[in-house]
Formats: C-alpha cells, sequence, structure tokens
C-alpha cells in the first residue's frame, strides 16, 4: 500500500536528456501535460501527490526515482551513475521533502554509485540491476543500510537494459511484468510472469500503486494481459515525450 509519491516537474532542458533511443527531441509543452496526466493519474489512485519544481541544470531530473530508494522503514538518497545527473540528488528541496517523512534517511556514498530505476521492492526484498549506472560497491552499501532496518536485498547481473526496471516490474499479487534478458532468468520463475512482447517491450514499464495499475498509452497487448488478470483497474498515462529520452512511467516518480 502506498500513501505517498514525489514528482519533478521536467525543465525545459529536458530536451538535453540522456537518450539512447533514436526517436528525436521531446516536445517540452508536450510532455507537460504528459506530466499533468501522469499526476492526475496518480492522484486517482489515492495517495497524495507531493510535486517538486523543475531543476533547469538537470535535464534528467523529472526522473526523481533515481534520486532515492523509499522503503517501508528508510529513505536512501542515491548516487547516480550518469555523470550528468550525479549532482541531482544534492537539491535543496529534496532532503527536506523525505524528511517530511521518513526519521530515517540514509546516502549512498563514493565510489558507489547506484539508481533506483535499477531497483526493484517485492515487499521486503530488493531486487537491485547491476547495470552501466550502478555499481557493486553502490549495490553492496544499498544492500547493507536495508539489512541494518530488517530488509533484504540481492544482485541481479545485467547484459542489455538499462535500468532493471526497464525490463522487470512487480505487480504485487505475485504478478511480474517481465522482457528481454529478464524472461528467462530462473530468479524470477517463482513469479506469475507476464511475458511483455519484443514489439511492446516498453510497457514493461508499468506502475503499481495500491489496486491501481498505470500502463504506458498506446500498447495494447500489454494492458489487455494486465486487465485479463483481473486484479487491477488500469489507467493509461501517455508517455511518448519521455521515451525519447529513456524515461518510464517508474522513472517518473517516488512511491511509498
Ligand atoms: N534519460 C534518463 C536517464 O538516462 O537516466
Amino acid at each position: 500500500m502506498f500513501s505517498n509519491v514525489i514528482v519533478r516537474v521536467p525543465g525545459k532542458s529536458l530536451t538535453e536528456g540522456i537518450s539512447g533511443a533514436d526517436e528525436g527531441k521531446p516536445n517540452y509543452t508536450k510532455a507537460i501535460v504528459q506530466h499533468e496526466n501522469y499526476i492526475n493519474a496518480l492522484t486517482k489512485t489515492g495517495v497524495g501527490v507531493n510535486v517538486l519544481p523543475p531543476m533547469e541544470d538537470f535535464p534528467d531530473s523529472c526522473f526523481i526515482e533515481d534520486n532515492a530508494l523509499c522503503t517501508s522503514k528508510c529513505a536512501i538518497i542515491s548516487r547516480p551513475g550518469a555523470q550528468t545527473r550525479r549532482e541531482e540528488v544534492q537539491a535543496k528541496d529534496l532532503r527536506p521533502t523525505l524528511s517530511k517523512f521518513y526519521d530515517n534517511i540514509e546516502e549512498i556514498t563514493a565510489p558507489g554509485t547506484i539508481e533506483p530505476g535499477d531497483i526493484m521492492m517485492v515487499g521486503d526484498h530488493f531486487y537491485i540491476g547491476l547495470s552501466a549506472r550502478t555499481n557493486a560497491e553502490g549495490a553492496h552499501q544499498m544492500i547493507s543500510i536495508l539489512e541494518k532496518y530488517g530488509l533484504s536485498g540481492e544482485t541481479v547481473e545485467m547484459k542489455e537494459m538499462l535500468h532493471l526496471k526497464t525490463g522487470v516490474n512487480y505487480l504485487e499479487h505475485n504478478n511480474l511484468l517481465v522482457a528481454g534478458e529478464f524472461k528467462n532468468d530462473p530468479r524470477f520463475d517463482k513469479f506469475n510472469k507476464i511475458e511483455i512482447p519484443e514489439d511492446e517491450a516498453y510497457a514493461a514499464n508499468c506502475i503499481w500503486i495500491n489496486d491501481y495499475v498505470i500502463v504506458p498509452a498506446g500498447y495494447p497487448k500489454v494492458k489487455k494481459a494486465i486487465e485479463e488478470l483481473g486484479q487491477y483497474k488500469v489507467l493509461e498515462v501517455d508517455t511518448s515525450e519521455y521515451r525519447k529520452v529513456d524515461g518510464g512511467l517508474s522513472c517518473l516518480s517516488l512511491r511509498f
């Protein structure tokens, strides 16, 4: 059960966000409308939405998921692996906002790097992808912090995806969306795996919030597969402009 989310409005500099997508630059006006629709969908799920202002110096800062891991016991401020994102976590409003909800705030320190887009929560256990953004030291620090609070974590080797949650996302009720390199990972065999077809791979990144699953608009096979589970109210939000800079639904919020 989540009660709160934190989002950050994209700045005009979103157009300069890191991208491997080869889909052109985001249209800022459209991105803002999509962000408003995202906030509206989050509000519908019943959570309180905390909206932080844009940070023009950081093109990728609307992808606030990568700035902290918010658990049931503590928040852990990350240390992003992407050089242009490293200082996002120094934002004046990040720690004070987390402090409204958490007495315990921890931090990842150098030489560790970790972006929580690489972290998938399943109850009290956290899967941590070792990606180009998250190194073994960052994962090790994260697992030590989790264990201090009675939580646990394990690392997942990665080869292709940007972030772990680019390709695998937990929807509670034992349901797991899996795409690409994660489809045959035996560690996920215990879940009810919903395999994402190659042509809708982007939609592996859906988010569960309470009774709802938010799905990116334009991926009918994934939407149908989730609806057919019969356990969720499904909402769609268009994220086309964020896809152009390698961002998805989960990247755009902290949920706790
Ligand atoms: N553009 C999103 C990221 O690279 O983290």
